[in-house]
């Protein structure tokens, strides 16, 4: 039974469903496209015709992409794991922001991107880019927020631009992404069928459609989903881009167990098992049709219409070298014996992957509900083993990874994983992958287990996991992994540490600027300061740092804090009163960078010529004043 509408129909809905019906064509995200109308009605559209890709809102999206921000990444040792010796990075915050602030520091040295991006299929998909702001309607309808209280967007399909806001959320993230890749570096995707189209074009867009290598098929699962109203979808799409094709070389994988036991050693041959194949080959070529004496003293011949695979000469010399097999009684037909040692080329990557191979969505949700204490904190997470094998692919054993939908942290989880493998297998210098993880602090469902379980958000879900599994891989080979990186410096992003007045400068008067006691916020520390100067500068923000007083006691003074990175890629000083004592002794140490604060000096006694002394004592070191 149907309840009375009370309300008069829709016609302009009629109209689009009966257009629908007749032109399907027409028809974009529920509306008529006009122009293509007329060209069904045999109307010319006077419009330059380009090959090419486009949406409702693919300018602003360009622009997005090189929009600059007033942000920075605060760094957390309280949270991070082994913060002074790791090298793996755990950031908090929009990736959008994110990607733009790791450009300099980042720029060109990521290896492999994996991402798993929301997929568009209506609820999985929230945003906060500066294009939609001009749209107050639709944000007050669908607004929610975030633990800072920014405003967050679902993308449901009653939104006019559902394909149109996805790609737009796409597209500067991976023009920003592409940067950070070096030249022989990889991009994985996740993607199912909503979206595959839009992403491909995308990606052909951004990446050039000749980088594309390959559309991974993944069978995500392995039974018919019998309720399924048409097909049931068994698999997810991975798309996977080279920034430069002619720069990408692909690993060849290590062979399967089963592989490894089609090889046997019979004739205990001291290079090791081999197997053996065909010594003849389908064309008939006289020179290489002569008769073959076995060890049981018969003659062969190959087959008919068949050669022998080498000339006369060459077989002699195969024979003699023990290569050629004529079974265990010297009897059989030849067959040339081919070494595992000697095919360490391993195996061509197929474009298929199978769930008993690289895992299930089942199995992924199992091994994470493993990982804590039988609960399912986090819907939907990868396989590790998925994930694995696009590094196995992909990565070099020291590589950067980068995943800046991180989720859950699969893809730490695999890093960490295939890094103890090579240990174990005494691979030279085991494996030292280095990961990035970028993550929304997306409040977790308060009706959720993690929320119950007290996750306030998914970093925190990301970020355990990322503890737990580190532990369990270490305590499966204690011995062998006992140096294993399983740890990870967190960072947040936030507001730039400075005071607008140092961007405005030129706004203010004098008198302004000296009722203020500094251009930087007073709640930001000196690791603050320290991190902002590295992306600044475009330093890697996992490398060591000391910290130590300089100018102690001698002159009655504290001492003076000094940070010093990297063994002297940058030394900061961040101090209220700087002296020249303090200046000297830190360039005497020469290193590549300085940075002071302004402050320091404005308020010295004695108003230092920091310049002046930089050039008489390191002429190369290069300093800034903030
Ligand atoms: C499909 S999940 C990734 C799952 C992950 N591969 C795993 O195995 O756990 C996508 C993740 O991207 C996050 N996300 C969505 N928009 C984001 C944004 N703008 N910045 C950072 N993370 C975002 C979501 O919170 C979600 O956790």
């Amino acid at each position: 039974m149907t309840k009375p509408k009370f309300e008069t129909s829709d016609g302009t809905a009629e109209n689009i469903a009966k257009l629908a019906e007749l032109f399907p064509g027409v028809i974009t995200e529920g509306k008529v496209n006009v122009d293509a109308l007329r060209t069904y009605v045999g109307e010319e559209i006077f419009k330059d015709e380009a090959y090419e890709f486009t949406w409702v809102g693919k300018r602003e999206a360009v622009r997005e992409a090189g929009r600059p921000i007033r942000k920075t990444l605060r760094p957390c040792p309280e949270e991070s794991k082994n913060w002074d010796t790791t090298e793996n990075l755990y950031i908090e915050g929009g990736n959008l922001d994110v990607l733009k602030l790791l450009q300099e520091s980042y720029l060109g040295k990521v290896k492999m991107i994996y991402i798993d991006p929301p997929y568009n299929t209506g609820n999985d998909f929230i945003y906060r880019d500066n294009f939609t702001q001009s749209r107050e309607d639709y944000e007050d309808e669908s607004g929610m927020y975030n633990e800072e209280g920014d405003r967050l967007f679902k993308n449901t399909e009653t939104n006019g631009r559902f394909h149109s806001d996805w790609c737009s959320m796409m597209y500067p993230r991976l023009v920003l992404a592409r940067n950070l890749l070096s030249n022989d570096g990889v991009i994985f995707i996740s993607i199912d069928d909503n979206e595959v189209a839009q992403l491909r074009k995308i990606c052909d867009e951004v990446f050039g459609e000749s980088n594309f290598v390959t559309n991974v098929i993944w069978q995500k699962k392995f039974s018919p989903q019998n309720d399924a109203k048409y097909f049931s979808q068994n698999h997810d799409n991975i798309l996977c881009y080279a920034k430069s094709m002619t720069d990408f070389q692909r690993h060849f994988l290590p062979p399967t167990e089963e592989q490894i036991n089609r090889y046997q050693n019979p004739d205990n041959d001291p290079r090791g098992v081999w197997t053996s194949g065909d010594c003849s080959v389908g064309r008939v070529t006289a020179k290489d049709i002569y008769p073959i004496t076995t060890p049981s003293a018969r003659k062969v011949y190959p087959s008919s219409g068949r050669s022998w695979s080498f000339p006369k000469e060459n077989m002699e010399k195969l024979i003699a070298d023990n290569r050629i097999w004529f079974g265990e009684n010297g009897d059989n037909v030849p067959r040339v014996k081919r070494f595992f040692s000697e095919t360490n080329q391993g195996l061509v990557p197929i474009s298929i992957w199978y769930h008993d191979e690289v895992g299930h969505t089942q199995s992924a949700s199992q091994d994470l509900k493993k990982l804590f204490d039988d609960v399912a904190y986090f819907d939907y997470p990868k396989p590790v083993g998925l994930i694995r094998k696009c590094l196995q692919i992909a990565s070099n054993k020291d590589s950067i990874i980068l995943d800046f939908f991180s989720g859950s942290s699969t893809t730490a989880h695999a890093v960490m994983q295939l890094n103890a493998e090579d240990m174990s297998a005494g691979q030279a210098g085991g494996g030292k992958r280095k990961f990035i993880m970028v993550q929304l602090p997306e409040a977790c469902d308060e009706k959720s287990e993690a929320a119950k379980a007290g996750y306030r958000n998914i970093c925190e879900i990301g970020k355990e996991r990322i503890r737990r599994a580190g532990e369990k891989i270490v305590a499966e080979k204690p011995l062998d992994r006992a140096g294993l990186d399983i740890g990870f410096r967190v960072l947040k992003l936030d507001d730039t540490n400075m005071e607008d007045v140092y961007y405005a400068a030129g706004e203010y008067t004098q008198e302004m600027l000296k009722g203020m006691a500094s251009n930087i916020k007073s709640d930001r520390s000196d690791m603050d300061l320290l991190f902002g100067c590295l992306l600044d500068w475009g330093l890697p923000l996992s490398l060591p740092h000391t910290q130590e007083v300089i100018d102690a006691c001698q002159t009655g003074r504290h001492g003076t804090t000094i940070h010093t990175y990297n063994d002297g890629d940058l030394i900061a000083c961040f101090a209220d009163n700087v002296s020249e004592s303090v200046v000297k002794e830190i360039a005497k140490r020469q290193p590549l960078r300085v940075v002071f604060r302004d402050s320091s000096f404005t308020s010295s006694p004695e108003k230092i010529n920091v310049e002046e002394i930089f050039k008489h004592l390191a002429p190369n070191t290069k300093v800034r004043v903030i």
